[in-house]
């Protein structure tokens, strides 16, 4: 059976170290949405390697590795990642890249900084250029990896696209954007890539019809969804189950089991609204401890408890039949631990996950407390030798939800993983 695991919260679930440690029982692992504002962490054989937009597949040499046509891709930055896998001794005979991946140029980079200091809502974008880059794809605009590789092509197409981006940087008091200025750099680029570039929508489909069992990645978190999450603070793609669909050219005939990741707690980069986010002492405890900071920028990430409200609103509208939960061991003496079981808005106690900012933003969070099981996880390996307390934890959440958590990570190595 395929396999979808997709983030439950807002990004930054484990993903990476979910994905490598189930990924020897698949043969392909698809990227089907996202660009470099991903950062799936692995450790792999005791280093850390951070990967933006190579699959995480990649670290385990059988494995084909596919970023399929739903991918804004940076091709200079996706060139760095591939040397980085170079340099570990791995080889990247295995990667295949969409020839109709639509291209991140450094004017998408640059205007993205500019729209940040000057929307009358910061978003708080990793400043990558992903929305313009998407923004391009809907306007109809956009260039493709394809486009790179015949230089007459490659000049006749981004002449208008540079002069549109030019005219948008003049109006923010950019400075001019010019082709020369990245022009030969994207073109060796293209040939770099040339021998990864396939139609992956019909290589993926192939390996459908062959029974080849499939991974696929989601980037992000369902609550960052432009269309499901907490809008605008939102990134510009669907980390929802539909992106599937629409980022691989598959058909729905491809779904096998879908694995949402969440964290035992809850985590966000960038702004937006937050019903169970902490401060102070307590926030900076559980910023420690967990080592919470951005994969991709760096930024501390904010930090707060497990939000079952919004939890059981990501599991519906994707269908998830699993939970991986993530970094129980974080927990391991703490005294106590909560979660939000309801939202008080206008004095009414609901279940309701309601994104719009309004709605959202006036939640007050009802809490429940767990006995912390003041003992390390980290080294279990059977989930019947977890403490009772954390079981107690763990069951609540399950039957909150209504489906069952079937691995509990314990640590960020691969085999720091229980499954029930
Ligand atoms: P992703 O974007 O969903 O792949 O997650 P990130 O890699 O951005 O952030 C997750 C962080 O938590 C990484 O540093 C992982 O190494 C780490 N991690 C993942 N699972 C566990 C766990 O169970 N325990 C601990 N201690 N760390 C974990
Ligand atoms: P992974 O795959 C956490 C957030 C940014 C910002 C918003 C929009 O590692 O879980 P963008 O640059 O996408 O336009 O920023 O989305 N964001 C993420 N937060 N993890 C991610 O990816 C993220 N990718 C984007 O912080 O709030
Ligand atoms: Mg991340």
């Amino acid at each position: 059976m395929n396999l979808l695991i997709l983030g439950l919260q807002w990004g930054d679930e484990g993903k990476g170290k979910a994905i490598d440690s189930l990924a020897d029982g698949y043969e392909v692992v698809a990227r089907y949405q996202g660009g470099h504002n991903a950062g799936h962490t692995i450790y792999h054989k005791g280093k850390k390697v951070v990967l933006h937009l190579l699959p995480s597949g990649m670290l385990s040499p059988d494995i084909k590795n596919v970023i399929a046509k739903g991918v804004v891709v940076n091709p200079i930055q996706l060139i760095k990642e591939i040397e980085n896998i170079h340099s570990l001794g791995l080889n990247s005979d295995n990667l295949f890249l969409s020839a109709n991946a639509p291209v991140i140029f450094p004017f998408h980079q640059e205007l993205d900084t500019y729209f940040e200091q000057s929307r009358y809502t910061k978003i708080g974008t990793t400043k990558r250029g992903i929305g313009l880059a998407y923004e391009d794809l809907i306007g109809r605009r956009a260039l493709f990896i394809r486009d790179l590789i015949d230089k007459d092509t490659f000049y006749k197409k981004i002449k208008p696209l540079n002069d549109h981006y030019n005219t948008l940087s003049k109006a923010f008091g950019g400075k001019a954007i010019k082709v020369d200025d990245y022009f030969e750099e994207y073109l060796e680029a293209g040939q770099y890539l040339k021998k990864y570039i396939v139609n992956t929508t019909y290589l993926l489909n192939e390996y459908m019809k062959n029974g080849k069992k499939i991974l696929f990645e989601g980037a992000q978190g369902v609550l960052l969804d432009i269309n499901h999450g907490t809008y605008p603070f939102v990134t510009s793609s669907n980390p929802t189950i539909g992106g599937l669909f629409s980022g691989t050219g598959l058909s729905h005939k491809v779904m096998g089991e879908v694995t949402g990741i969440c964290k035992a707690y809850t985590t966000r980069v960038g702004e937006g609204s937050f019903p169970s986010e902490l401060f102070g002492e307590e926030a900076e405890l559980l910023r420690e401890k967990g080592n919470e900071y951005g994969a991709t920028t760096g930024r501390p990430r904010r930090v707060g408890w497990l939000d079952l409200v919004a939890l059981k609103y990501a599991v519906m509208i994707n269908g998830i039949d699993s939970i991986y939960l993530t970094k129980l061991d974080i927990f391991n003496d703490f005294e106590e631990i909560k979660l939000v079981t309801d939202y008080e808005i206008d004095g009414k106690i609901t279940r309701e996950f309601d994104p719009y900012p309004d709605v959202i933003n006036s939640v007050k969070p009802v809490l429940k407390s767990f006995e912390g099981w003041k003992q390390n996880v980290s080294i279990i390996k059977k989930h019947e030798d977890f403490p009772k307390k954390a079981k107690e934890y763990l069951s609540f959440i399950e039957e909150y939800i209504g489906i069952p958590i079937t691995y509990i990570s314990v640590g960020k190595n691969r085999d720091e993983t229980v499954k029930k």
